[in-house]
Order: structure tokens, then C-alpha cells, then sequence
């Protein structure tokens, strides 16, 4: 694992930010993962400021986002979906057609775990995968268990991820208790991968993850231990705690 620490939020995302323009550059038909939540905000905003300077293609670019609320329809404002368009999709020319989320009002959610799946494999598997990682150590929305899942499916949310997503959406009680996510098998298999992370909240996570040195189906995150090409891009706050 190559681990940068960032002096602040900015410098996070400017770094992110380049690491996925580089790749770009190098693959113009690049498919590339993509995560929500705040953490990569200013990694998309550096993104779209590229892209407005003509520094930066996207046309020939392929996404697929790793997770959606289940229930909620693309056009509601606290969807992923909506949540991409804003901040992302609706700034950059990546064609419609080559922008993947999962559907979170699919009425067959087996059938549609499954067409995504067969989707990015269609596309020759992700080439870079840009996540974030949640307080209890969940990547996408591959929540800590007994077992982790390794193709798309449909999952409950942890308690520890309805109160850190409540913010989001007013109270507790509002946050969609399941989500579509794909699974450990397709990050993993991922080309290259790229882990955020920023702020206080994340500092006892990133330490357990970097320095225990394990790999636990308690904490997802730590599976990218395993992995041979991983860029942890973190903020001092999330730094924090690690030895
Ligand atoms: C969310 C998303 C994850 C994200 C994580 C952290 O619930 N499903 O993809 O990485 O939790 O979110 P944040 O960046 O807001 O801390």
C-alpha cells in the first residue's frame, strides 16, 4: 500500500484528483469506479475544474458507482444518482450512456444485481476504483459481518452507517435501511485502487486498518490489504491515530 498524507481536505483532493486525470491520460477509455459520500466532493470539484480548463476528457470514459439507497428513485434528491449529477456528472462530458449506478427502485433487485455485474464485466472489469471508507471500516456499502459478499447484491445497513448517513437526510429515521452494493469481489478486482479518507471520524479506523495488519470480515476495508496496487490518499485529521 502506498499511503500519502495530505496536509489538509484540499490537498487530498487535488492528489486524488491527479492520480485519476493521470490515469486518464494514459487509458482515454479508462473505466473507473466511482464513491459518493463527502469524502471525495473535492476530488470531483478539482475533476470538473480540470475538465472546465480543457486539461481533461471524459468522453471516452466509462462509470460505474458502487452503490444506491434501495427505494429511492433516481430524481430524489438524496439518491446517489442525484447525488453524481450534481456534483459530478452534470459538470463533465462523461456520455450518458457510459455512466453506470445501480437501481435502487429495480423491481427484480436479484436481476439487477446481476445485469451489473455483467455490465462492468462487459467492460473488462474496473480499471481504478476511487472509495471512501466508512467510521465502522465498510467500503461501498459492504458492511462489517460474518461473511462479505463478493458480487453485487442487496444489503441492510449497518446501525453505525444509518447514524453517520443521517445527515443526509434529517434524521435517522429517513435513511433507507438497505442498498444496492457491489461487492468485495468486483473492488478487489479492481486494476488499481484509490482510498480516501478525511476528517477526525476516520482517524481510529484508518490506524486499526494500517497498522493491525490484519484481515477481517469486521473490517471490509481490510481486504484491500490483500491488494497490489492501493494509494491511501488521506487528510492529517484521518491520520491522526495511526502509529
Ligand atoms: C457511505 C458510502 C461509502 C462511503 C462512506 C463514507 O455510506 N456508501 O461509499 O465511502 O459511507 O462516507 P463519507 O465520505 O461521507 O464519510
Amino acid at each position: 500500500m502506498k499511503i500519502i498524507v495530505a496536509g489538509d481536505y484540499q490537498e487530498m483532493s487535488r492528489i486524488a484528483a491527479n492520480i485519476i486525470a493521470e490515469e486518464i491520460k494514459k487509458k482515454p477509455d479508462l473505466v473507473l469506479g466511482l464513491a459518493t459520500g463527502s469524502t471525495p466532493l473535492g476530488t470531483y470539484r478539482e475533476l470538473v475544474r480540470m475538465y472546465k480548463e480543457g486539461k481533461l476528457d471524459f468522453s471516452r470514459v466509462i462509470t460505474f458507482n458502487l452503490d444506491e439507497y434501495y427505494g429511492l428513485s433516481p430524481d430524489d434528491k438524496r439518491s446517489y444518482h442525484y447525488y453524481m449529477y450534481r456534483n459530478f456528472f452534470d459538470h463533465v462530458n462523461v456520455r450518458p450512456e457510459n455512466i453506470h449506478i445501480p437501481d435502487g427502485t429495480a423491481r427484480d433487485v436479484e436481476e439487477e444485481c446481476l445485469r451489473y455485474d455483467e455490465e462492468i464485466k462487459k467492460c473488462g472489469g474496473i480499471d481504478l476504483q476511487l472509495l471512501g471508507i466508512g467510521v465502522n471500516g465498510h467500503i461501498g456499502f459492504n458492511e462489517p459481518g460474518d461473511e462479505l459478499l463478493t458480487a453485487t447484491h442487496l444489503t441492510d445497513l449497518a446501525p453505525d452507517t444509518l447514524a453517520a448517513n443521517a445527515r443526509f437526510f434529517g434524521s435517522i429515521d429517513e435513511v433507507p435501511r438497505k442498498a444496492i452494493t457491489v461487492g468485495l469481489g468486483t473492488i478487489i478486482q479492481a486494476k488499481k485502487i484509490l482510498l480516501l479518507a478525511s476528517g477526525p471520524e476516520k482517524a481510529a479506523i484508518m490506524a486499526e486498518l494500517l497498522d493491525d495488519d490484519a484481515v477481517s470480515t469486521r473490517v471490509p476495508a481490510s481486504f484491500l490489504l490483500l491488494h497490489r496496487d492501493v494509494t491511501v490518499v488521506m487528510d492529517k485529521d484521518a491520520a491522526a491515530k495511526k502509529r
